[in-house]
C-alpha cells in the first residue's frame, strides 16, 4: 500500500470517532471480558517487573485496564498515567478510577505522547498498538518517554483464527453483509498478529532484549446470547449501519446467527468457552 492510498490523519480521526462511539457498549461487556482478559493483564505486569513504587504509563487504556491493575501494585508511592486517543474512554476510565489516588486518565495518541521524557519506568499497553497506523512512530514514543533500560510489555492479538472471542462473530458479519476484507497493512486487531511486524519497529526505535510468548486468555460466556450481546457491543458504527442498510431496521436475525456460530464452542451447561491467544511482548528500551 503506497502513503497515498492511506489517510494517517484521516484513519486516526476515524479511529477516535469509531473508539468514542462503542466506548459504552465496551463499558457494558468489559466485566465479562476482563474475567478472561485478566490473565493477560497479570502477565504484562510480570513481564514489565511492576513493582511498589514504579512509575507505570498504560497507552490505550480504554476504560482503565491495566492501568487499574497496575495502580493496585504500585502502591501509594508509585502513580500510574491512563493514555486513551479516545475522550469518551478516558471519561470512562476516570469514572472506573474515581477514588484511585495514583492513578490518571488522559486524552493522548500514543505515536505523540505530550509527556516528560524518560517518565516511567515501565510501559504497558493491552491490545491496543497494533490500531497505531504508524507503529514505528509509536514506538519511537514510547522510547522517549521510557527511562533507559525501562521495560514495554504489550499484547497483540495472534491470527484471527487463534482468537475466537473476535473472529467468530466477525466472521458472521463478514459473511452476511458482504464486507470488504481489511486492505492488507491497514491497523485493526490482528495488525501486530505476525510479531515479526513490532520485533522490526522495536528494534529501529532502539529496543533491546525483545521477547515475544503466547498466552491462552480463557474467555467464557454465559450463554451464546450473551457472546452475541459482546460482539454486538463493540461492532463498529459503521459495520451496524451497514446492517440496517442490508437487513432493514430489525438486525436481530443477524445477532442470533452470531450467537449460534458459537454452537462447537458450546458446554453442556450452556456456556460458550472461547479460548483465544494473545501475543505478549516484552522489550527493553535504549540506555541512553
Ligand atoms: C481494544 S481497546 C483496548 C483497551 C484496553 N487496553 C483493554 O485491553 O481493555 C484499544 C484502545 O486503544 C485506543 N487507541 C487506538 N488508537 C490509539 C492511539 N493512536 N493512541 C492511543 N490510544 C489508542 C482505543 O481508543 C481503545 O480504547
Amino acid at each position: 500500500m503506497t502513503a497515498t492510498e492511506f489517510d494517517h490523519t484521516r484513519f486516526k480521526e476515524d479511529q477516535r470517532l469509531h473508539w468514542d462511539a462503542i466506548s459504552a457498549g465496551w463499558s457494558s461487556v468489559a466485566d465479562a471480558f476482563e474475567r478472561g482478559a485478566g490473565v493477560v493483564t497479570a502477565r504484562l505486569l510480570e513481564l514489565g517487573g511492576v513493582a511498589a513504587g514504579d512509575s507505570v504509563l498504560d497507552v490505550g487504556t480504554g476504560v482503565g485496564e491495566p492501568a487499574l491493575t497496575a495502580a493496585a501494585a504500585v502502591g501509594p508511592a508509585g502513580r500510574v498515567v491512563g493514555v486513551d486517543l479516545s475522550p469518551a474512554m478516558v471519561e470512562l476510565a476516570r469514572r472506573n478510577g474515581a477514588g484511585v489516588a495514583n492513578a490518571e486518565f488522559l486524552v493522548g495518541d500514543v505515536e505523540s505522547l505530550d509527556l516528560p521524557r524518560s517518565g516511567f519506568d515501565v510501559v504497558l499497553a493491552r491490545w491496543s498498538l497494533m490500531f497505531a497506523p504508524e507503529p514505528a512512530a509509536a514506538f519511537r514514543s514510547l522510547a522517549r518517554v521510557l527511562k533507559p533500560g525501562g521495560v514495554l510489555a504489550a499484547s497483540t492479538w495472534g491470527p484471527p483464527e487463534t482468537a475466537p472471542m473476535l473472529s467468530l462473530g466477525f466472521r458472521v458479519l463478514v459473511t452476511r453483509l458482504d464486507l470488504p476484507a481489511p486492505a492488507p497493512g491497514v491497523p485493526g486487531p490482528f495488525g501486530m498478529a505476525d510479531p515479526e511486524v513490532p520485533a522490526r519497529h522495536l528494534a529501529a526505535a532502539g529496543f533491546t532484549d525483545v521477547s515475544v510468548t503466547e498466552v491462552e486468555v480463557p474467555f467464557e460466556l454465559p450463554s451464546p446470547e450473551a457472546y452475541a450481546r459482546f460482539t454486538e457491543a463493540i461492532t463498529p458504527v459503521a459495520i451496524r449501519r451497514r446492517a440496517r442498510e442490508v437487513l432493514g431496521a430489525d438486525t436481530s436475525a443477524l445477532w442470533a446467527e452470531v450467537a449460534a456460530s458459537t454452537a462447537p464452542h458450546r458446554r453442556p451447561d450452556g456456556s460458550v468457552a472461547l479460548p483465544s491467544k494473545a501475543l505478549c511482548l516484552r522489550a527493553t528500551a535504549p540506555s541512553a
